[in-house]
């Protein structure tokens, strides 16, 4: 039976003083859920919401990290700094790190294998555009994201990888697929990890579903057979939001 997993991924919101203001209401707010709930705070707003979480279950994560572990890398922060924070979960291959920072399907690969060669769990973020859906390419684009993505990955380190699929049309958009399409990707998604590996680690896998996940939209998504958690942007700034995301269940 797979957990579910309702993460918040901040971006770039949320001073340290916010972010351990809002992380203590949320803390009191989740007490007592059978979810499994994860906030990814900017790099800067870490310390404050680790110390702020302190005797929670909620899991910190980083939103990107640097394919190094030290050095001349102006501008960048390592797995070793995350992991003395505290931090050993790290967001990866987010549609924005590639869309803006052109990021690689290749470079974010280096990026996963050295956060599991540092013990982390890795949030590994796939998706088609909308031009790429439409052009019928989406399996196409889902392929070669979770093969070049999860490449060199073996089938133990694979229970330290969760997958989010966000179709980059839906994020920050208002457009949510439906619970029927982000279903159908995600079978698919599971179905290419039970060729790369094999039917265990494709039915343990843990696959989020990210775009426009609202309290609105999150009970008929995670009815859903294939779908087992959310990445959630916008909606998990405010703990009046989120909440009922993370209490989809009840
Ligand atoms: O990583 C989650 C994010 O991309 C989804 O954003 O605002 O559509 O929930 P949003």
């Amino acid at each position: 039976m797979r957990k579910p997993y309702i993460a918040g991924n901040w971006k770039m919101n949320m001073t340290p003083s916010e972010g351990a203001a809002f992380a203590k209401n949320l803390a009191k707010a989740v007490e007592g859920t059978n979810t499994k709930v994860m906030v990814a705070p900017p790099f800067v707003t870490i310390p404050a919401v680790v110390e702020a979480l302190k005797g929670s279950d909620i899991i910190v994560a980083a939103q990107n990290m640097s394919d190094n572990l030290k050095g001349a890398f102006t501008g960048e922060v390592s797995a070793l700094m995350l992991k003395d924070l505290g931090v050993t979960n790290v967001i990866l291959g987010h549609s924005e790190r590639r869309a803006l920072y052109g990021e690689s399907d290749v470079f974010i690969n280096r990026k996963v294998l050295l956060a599991l060669s540092e013990g982390m769990d890795v949030d590994l973020c796939i998706g088609e555009t909308l031009e790429e859906r439409e052009a019928g390419k989406l399996e196409e684009v889902l392929s070669r994201q979770v093969s070049e993505g999860l490449k060199g990955v073996s089938a133990e380190q694979m229970q330290h990888i969760t997958l989010a699929y966000e179709p980059v049309w839906a994020i920050g958009t208002g457009k949510t697929a439906t619970p029927e399409d982000a279903d159908a990707a995600h079978a698919f998604i599971r179905s290419l990890v039970e060729k790369l590996y094999n039917k265990g680690v494709a039915e343990e896998l843990i696959i989020q579903y990210g775009g426009s996940v609202k309290a609105s939209n999150v009970k008929a998504l995670m009815s859903k057979e294939h779908i087992d958690g959310a990445l959630v942007g916008g909606a998990s700034l405010s703990v009046e939001q989120f909440l009922p995301i993370v209490n989809f269940d009840k």
